[in-house]
């Protein structure tokens, strides 16, 4: 797609991510927010996390407008692994957001593509998500299919 690159964050990308995060909670909310304390509880999220997260970015005309992110699951290491050649790691796929205006163009699927293409590439067992109602012929599209041998016990 002309004009959008999509690429792997960096930790100096911190406060990329948490704008757009920023934009995606107030077109959800249909208004502006502003919450002075958000910059440090993100903050303290991303050094927690990104040991264990892949984002990919995009970017068009300079400008970010699409994220995804990968909590990347590291199994427990089972005797003779490297004989079997067992994966070692799943992923979950989360918090795909391209900004109202750049939708329906492609963005998402460059971005989730990119993550696809890294898990084919690093062999992981699987990549699951939870979609909204609405996301899902986007996900189908690239490969997810409903999943019959997970279970879910719901917050009471
Ligand atoms: C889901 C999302 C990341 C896809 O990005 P995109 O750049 O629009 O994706 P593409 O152009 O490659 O594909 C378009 C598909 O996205 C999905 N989509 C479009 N608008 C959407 C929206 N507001 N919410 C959820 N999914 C949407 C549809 O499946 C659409 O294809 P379809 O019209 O044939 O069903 C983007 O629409 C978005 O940010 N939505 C709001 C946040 C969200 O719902 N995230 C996913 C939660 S699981």
């Amino acid at each position: 797609m002309p004009g959008v690159t999509v690429r792997l964050a960096e930790r100096g990308d911190e406060a990329v991510i948490a704008g757009l995060r920023h934009r995606w909670a107030e077109e959800q909310a249909g208004a502006p927010i502003e919450d002075g304390g958000f910059a440090e509880v993100f903050h303290a999220w991303f050094e927690r996390e990104h040991e264990q997260r892949l984002t990919w970015l995009a970017h068009a005309g300079g400008e970010a407008v699409g994220m995804l992110n990968m909590l990347v699951f590291t199994r427990m290491p089972k005797p003779d692994d490297a004989r079997t050649g067992r994966p070692g790691r799943w992923g979950y796929v989360a918090n795909a957001y391209v900004a109202d205006g750049h939708r329906d163009a492609g963005i998402g699927a460059l971005l989730l593509g990119a993550c696809t293409a890294h898990a084919d590439r690093e062999r992981y067992a699987r990549l699951v998500l939870s979609p909204s109602e609405r996301s899902v012929p986007f996900y189908a599209r690239h490969g997810f299919e409903p999943a019959t041998s997970l279970m879910v016990r719901r917050a009471r």
